[in-house]
């Protein structure tokens, strides 16, 4: 731990540009792709492994594809683009897509009143994911964490 407090962009001060992007990081703590594989694997968490595939989880059961699978996604998006998608799906795919908006306290969002105004994913928990998913990269022969 750092001594200096932890600077947070809150969900409401995120700007998505046209482009669909989010330049700056949700965070200043430094992210980690180990735990960002955590995070997408984590049922509790992203979960993403309902929709997603990707080299890492091959293996495992229960994985859904109704999402494209994200092998190699490093190349295809940007870091600010990949940041974009986890802060609010709904804006960067459009509002019908399943994907869930992991970084937004938009009123009505969550169906649970306990979880009201709060978002799935913590800043860091989000960058942990650009970390991880920039990471799965061709150019670098990077396939994944384990
Ligand atoms: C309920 C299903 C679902 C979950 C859970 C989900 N996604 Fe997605 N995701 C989708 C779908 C579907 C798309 C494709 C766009 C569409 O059709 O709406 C997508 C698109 C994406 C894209 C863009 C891919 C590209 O090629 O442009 C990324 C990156 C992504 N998801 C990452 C994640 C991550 C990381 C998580 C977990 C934190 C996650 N998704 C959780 C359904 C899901």
């Amino acid at each position: 731990m750092s001594a200096s407090a932890q600077t947070v962009v809150s969900p409401a001060d995120v700007i998505i540009t046209e482009y669909n992007s989010v330049e700056d990081p949700l965070t200043d703590e430094l992210p980690d792709a180990f735990r960002g594989l955590d995070v997408f694997i984590d049922r509790k968490l992203g979960n993403c492994v309902a929709c997603h595939t990707n080299f890492d989880v091959a293996a495992m059961q229960f994985l859904g594809e109704i999402g494209p699978n994200l092998d190699w996604i490093g190349d295809r998006l940007s870091e600010g683009e990949i940041r974009a998608v986890l802060v609010d799906a709904k804006i960067v795919l459009g509002d019908q897509t399943v994907m869930p908006a992991f970084y937004t306290a938009r009123p009505g969002f969550r169906t649970l009143e306990s979880f009201q105004g709060k978002t799935i994913l913590s800043a860091l928990q989000v960058e942990d994911v650009v970390a991880y998913l920039s990471s799965l990269s061709q150019e670098t022969g990077f396939d994944g964490v384990d």
